[in-house]
C-alpha cells in the first residue's frame, strides 16, 4: 500500500497541474486513505480467510495419511486424562465431546499440542442446548418468546460459561421442523414452522458464535440433525422419514439454508434415513445440496454412531463400507464410531477413495480450528472468579423465561392474582423441583441453585399472604392418590390454588417419545378432585411438548403454559402470576385436541374438500353424512385445541386498518403492508404482531398459510402504533414443477393478527 502511495505523490508531482500544490495532493490523499480504509475493513474477512486457507494448506501437506484420519475421530471423553494420553498422543483423535471442565480439557489439549508431532490442537465439544450452568427455557419454549434478539443473548451467556471450562464448540441449535408432539425432541426444537425456526436458529448461532469466532467467549455452533429428523413416522424417535422433495426444501431445509447465511461453523448430520438413504449417508442432501449447491465448507459432524448405525437401516454391510459411503457423502468427522480410522486408509490403499475426499475433510476441520483461534490460543484461561451463573446471567434466563410463558386461558381476568387472595395453596409435583423444571439435556445445571416456583412465592408474598405448599403426588407419573388428602386440605384452607403440573424431565428428550400425551400419572384426577373443592384454581403447566389436556381445562379458570423453563423459571412466574410481568409468549407449535388428530399444523394445505372448523359429528342413523363429503373426522373436531402463534394477554390488544400499499406489485419489489394495534386493556404489555400469506395458485400447490415475519411491539395502555412489514417479493419464492425456486405472478393473500387462526385479511398480486 506504501508503495502504491509513493508513486502516486511522485506522479502528483510529475504533474503540472498539481505542481507545487501540496495541498491539494494532501486532499487528494484523504479521500485516497478513506478508501483505502474501507476497502481494508471490507475485504478484512476476505483476506483472513485466505491468510486461514493458506495455513489450513501448509498444515495438511505436512500431514501424514494417518495424521489426517486421525484428525477425523471424535471421541467421547471417559476415565481419566491418562487413559486417552497414548490416544492423543498416537494423533488418533481431532475432538472430544462429554470433557466438561476446565482441569480435564486443558490437560487433553496439553497432550495434543506438546506431545504430538504437529501439535495440532484439540477441539471440545458439550451439548449446551439451552444453557451451560444457567439453564434457559427448552428450545421449544425459547422459541415461545419469538424473541429473537432475547435468544440471541442467552446463546452468548450459554457460550460465556462453557467457554470457560475450554468448550469451543456446541451441538447446537437443532433446527428441525417438529410438528409431532410425541416425538420427545420437539423439547429441543423451535417448533413447528420453518420461517420461525430460520430465525430464532440464525440467532442462536450468532449468540453462540459472538461476533469474532476468535474471541475467547465464542464457540463453534453446530446446526443438526441435517436433514429430515423431525419427520420421523409416528413421532418415534430414529425412525424413517418419507419427505418429497419439494417438502424437504420448503420446509425441513429451510432453516440449515438460513443457518448457512449466518455462517455456522458446523452441521450434524441425522439419525434417519430419508426416503430410504440414511442421512449420514446421504449423497443428495450432504453433498449435491450441502456442499455443492450451498457451497458449505464447514464441519459436518456424524451424529454419535448415525454412520455405524448404516448397518442396522440395511444400507451397509459393514463398518468398511460404512466408512466408503460417508465419506463419499462428504461427513469430516465420525462422533463416537470408529468406522473411519479402522477402514479409511485400507479404502486409499485399495483405490477405492480418492485421497482429495479424506484432503476436503481435514480441511474443513482445521479450518475451523484456525477460525476459532485454537492454533495461538489452544488453552482457555481458567478464570479466577466464577463465570458461571452471575447476576447478568439469571436476569437474561429471567426474562427469557418469562417472555416464554404462554397464557392459554383466563376466565373472568382470574389472572393477575388479586390482592385479595391472602392465602394461597401452592400445589402439585412441579411446584418445586429445581431439578424438573430445567426439562432435558442439562449437565453441568443439573437442578443446582435453580429457584422453583414455590420459593419465589414465598418470597414475593413475604409476609403478606400465607402460601400453604402440598405435594399432591410425589412425581407427575405418580399413580398414587395417598397425597391427595393433604392437597385437597391446602385447597379449603385457601383463597385460590396454584397448581404446577405437567411432565418430568426424562418424560421428554432424545428416545423419550410419548403415544399419549395426556397429563401422564393422576394428575388428571388431582385437578378434578381440587376442582370439586370449588376454589379458583391457576394451573401452570410444565412440559416437553405440547399436552392434550381438553379433559382438565374446562375445570380450571386460567391455564398458563411455562414449558420447561429452566433455572429462573420461579421468579418468572411468579411476576407473571402476580402481574408484574404480562404474558406474552405465543405458542410455536399448534397444539392438538387429541393424538388422534397429529399431524396437526397450521401450513396444512387445503385439499380439494376442505371442511368448516364446525361440529362434524354425524347423527345416528342417517344413511348418508348430511354434512358433507369433507376433510373431517366424525369424533373430533378439525381444529386445534390452540393454533399455532396462539397466546392471551392481561390486556386486551386491538387489530384494524390493514393496509396493503399497492394492489400490484412487480416481480423484485418490496411489498408493504400495515395495520393499526391498540391496547384496549390495563396492563401496558408486549404483543407479537404476526404476518401471513398464501400463494393462492402457483405450480405447486401451496399452504393455506405461511408465516412471513413477526414484530415483538410493546404498547403502553391506551397506545395505538402502526406495524408495517416490507417483504421482498423474493421470500415468496417456491419450488415449481422442475424444482426450480421461483417467485410465480399471481394472486396473493395476506394476513396480519395475533395467530394462525385470528387475522386481519387483505390482497395482492405479483405481475412480471
Ligand atoms: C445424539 C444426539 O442425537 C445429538 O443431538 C447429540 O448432539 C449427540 N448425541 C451428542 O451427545
Amino acid at each position: 500500500m506504501f508503495v502504491f502511495i509513493r508513486r502516486m505523490i511522485k506522479q502528483e508531482l510529475k504533474d503540472d497541474y498539481y505542481r507545487g500544490s501540496m495541498y491539494n495532493i494532501l486532499l487528494r490523499l484523504k479521500f485516497f486513505i478513506i478508501f483505502i480504509l474501507i476497502a481494508n475493513i471490507v475485504f478484512a474477512d476476505t483476506l483472513g480467510k485466505e491468510e486461514i486457507e493458506n495455513k489450513v494448506d501448509t498444515l495438511l501437506s505436512k500431514m501424514t495419511l494417518q495424521e489426517k484420519i486421525g484428525q477425523m475421530q471424535q471421541i467421547s471423553f471417559w476415565g481419566s486424562v491418562e487413559d486417552l494420553r497414548e490416544t492423543i498422543k498416537n494423533g488418533k483423535v481431532g475432538s472430544f465431546l462429554n470433557a466438561s471442565d476446565a482441569k480435564s480439557t486443558y490437560e487433553l489439549q496439553k497432550i495434543a499440542v506438546e506431545e504430538t508431532r504437529l501439535g495440532i490442537p484439540l477441539i471440545f465439544a458439550r451439548d449446551v442446548i439451552h444453557g451451560q450452568e444457567t439453564i434457559f427455557p427448552i428450545p421449544l419454549g425459547q422459541a415461545a418468546s419469538w424473541n429473537a434478539e432475547l435468544i440471541e443473548k442467552a446463546a452468548r451467556v450459554a457460550a460465556v460459561e462453557a467457554t470457560a471450562t475450554g468448550i469451543k464448540w456446541t451441538f447446537a441449535p437443532m433446527i428441525d421442523i417438529s410438528r409431532d408432539p410425541r416425538w420427545g425432541r420437539v423439547a429441543e426444537s423451535c417448533g413447528e414452522d420453518p420461517y420461525l425456526t430460520s430465525k430464532l436458529g440464525a440467532a442462536m448461532i450468532k449468540g453462540f458464535q459472538g461476533k469474532d469466532l476468535t474471541d475467547p467467549t465464542s464457540m463453534a455452533a453446530c446446526a443438526k440433525h441435517f436433514v429430515g429428523y423431525g419427520a420421523s413416522e409416528a413421532g418415534k424417535d430414529y425412525n424413517t422419514t418419507f419427505i418429497p422433495e419439494r417438502q424437504l426444501r420448503e420446509i425441513h431445509l429451510k432453516p440449515f439454508k438460513e443457518a448457512v447465511d449466518v455462517d455456522v461453523a458446523s452441521m450434524m448430520s441425522a439419525f434417519n434415513d430419508i426416503n430410504g438413504i440414511p442421512a449420514s449417508g446421504n449423497k443428495f442432501t450432504l453433498k449435491t445440496i450441502l456442499r455443492d449447491e450451498w457451497g458449505f465448507n464447514g464441519l459436518v459432524v456424524s451424529d454419535w454412531a448415525s454412520m455405524t448405525q448404516m448397518i442396522m437401516h440395511g444400507f451397509c454391510e459393514d463398518e468398511k463400507e460404512v466408512a466408503f459411503k460417508s465419506i463419499e457423502a462428504n461427513i469430516d468427522m465420525e462422533m463416537a464410531s470408529t468406522s473411519y480410522i479402522d477402514h479409511l486408509e485400507t479404502l486409499i490403499n485399495e483405490k477405492k477413495i480418492d485421497a482429495a475426499l479424506i484432503d476436503n475433510a481435514v480441511k474443513n476441520i482445521l479450518r475451523l480450528k484456525y477460525k476459532l483461534g485454537l492454533f495461538e490460543n489452544p488453552y482457555t484461561a481458567i478464570p479466577d472468579s466464577k463465570v458461571a451463573r452471575q447476576e447478568e446471567h439469571l436476569k437474561v434466563a429471567e426474562k427469557l423465561a418469562g417472555q416464554s410463558i404462554v397464557l392459554l386461558k383466563n376466565k373472568n381476568e382470574i389472572l393477575p392474582l388479586s390482592d385479595d387472595f391472602k392465602k394461597i395453596a401452592v400445589i402439585g409435583p412441579l411446584a418445586d423441583n429445581a431439578l424438573e423444571q430445567n426439562g432435558c439435556w442439562v449437565f453441568e445445571g443439573f437442578g443446582k441453585d435453580g429457584i422453583t416456583p414455590l420459593t419465589a412465592l414465598k418470597e414475593k408474598f413475604g409476609n403478606d399472604k400465607e402460601v400453604i405448599f402440598a405435594k399432591g403426588l410425589k412425581s407427575t407419573v405418580d399413580s398414587d392418590e395417598d397425597g391427595f388428602a393433604d392437597a385437597i386440605s391446602a385447597a379449603n384452607k385457601s383463597d385460590v390454588v396454584l397448581l404446577f403440573i405437567g411432565e418430568d424431565a426424562f418424560l421428554s428428550g432424545e428416545s423419550h417419545c410419548r403415544a399419549f400425551l395426556n397429563l401422564p400419572g393422576a394428575q388428571e384426577e388431582l385437578v378434578s378432585k381440587l376442582a370439586a373443592t370449588g376454589k379458583p384454581i391457576i394451573t401452570i403447566i410444565m412440559a416437553g411438548r405440547p399436552l392434550t389436556f381438553e379433559k382438565i381445562e374446562s375445570e380450571v379458570d386460567a391455564i398458563l403454559y411455562a414449558w420447561h423453563p429452566g433455572t429462573m423459571g420461579g421468579p418468572a412466574i411468579a411476576d407473571i402470576l402476580t402481574g408484574v410481568e404480562t404474558p406474552s409468549g405465543k405458542l410455536p407449535i399448534t397444539f392438538p385436541r387429541s393424538v388422534g388428530q397429529i399431524p396437526i399444523y397450521y401450513a396444512h394445505h387445503n385439499t380439494g374438500r376442505p371442511a368448516e372448523s364446525v361440529d362434524r359429528s354425524v347423527p345416528l342413523g342417517t344413511p348418508l353424512n348430511p354434512k358433507g363429503f369433507a376433510s373431517f373426522y366424525l369424533d373430533v373436531d378439525i381444529s386445534p385445541a390452540y393454533p399455532f402463534g396462539y397466546g392471551l394477554s392481561y390486556t386486551k390488544f386491538d387489530y384494524s386498518a390493514i393496509k396493503i400499499f399497492k394492489e400490484k406489485y412487480k416481480l423484485g419489489e418490496i411489498i408493504e403492508v400495515e395495520c393499526l394495534l391498540k391496547n384496549l386493556g390495563n396492563y401496558n404489555a408486549d404483543e407479537i404482531v404476526q404476518l401471513y400469506i398464501r400463494d393462492l395458485s402457483a405450480s405447486a400447490v401451496q399452504p393455506v398459510k405461511l408465516l412471513k415475519g413477526f414484530q415483538r411491539i410493546h404498547l403502553k395502555t391506551d397506545e395505538t402504533k402502526t406495524v408495517k412489514f416490507s417483504i421482498h417479493t423474493d421470500e415468496l419464492s417456491i419450488h415449481d414443477a422442475e424444482m426450480e425456486s421461483v417467485t410465480e405472478p399471481g394472486k396473493f393473500k395476506i394476513w396480519i393478527g395475533s395467530n394462525s387462526a385470528d387475522l386481519l385479511e387483505s390482497e395482492f398480486e405479483i405481475i412480471k
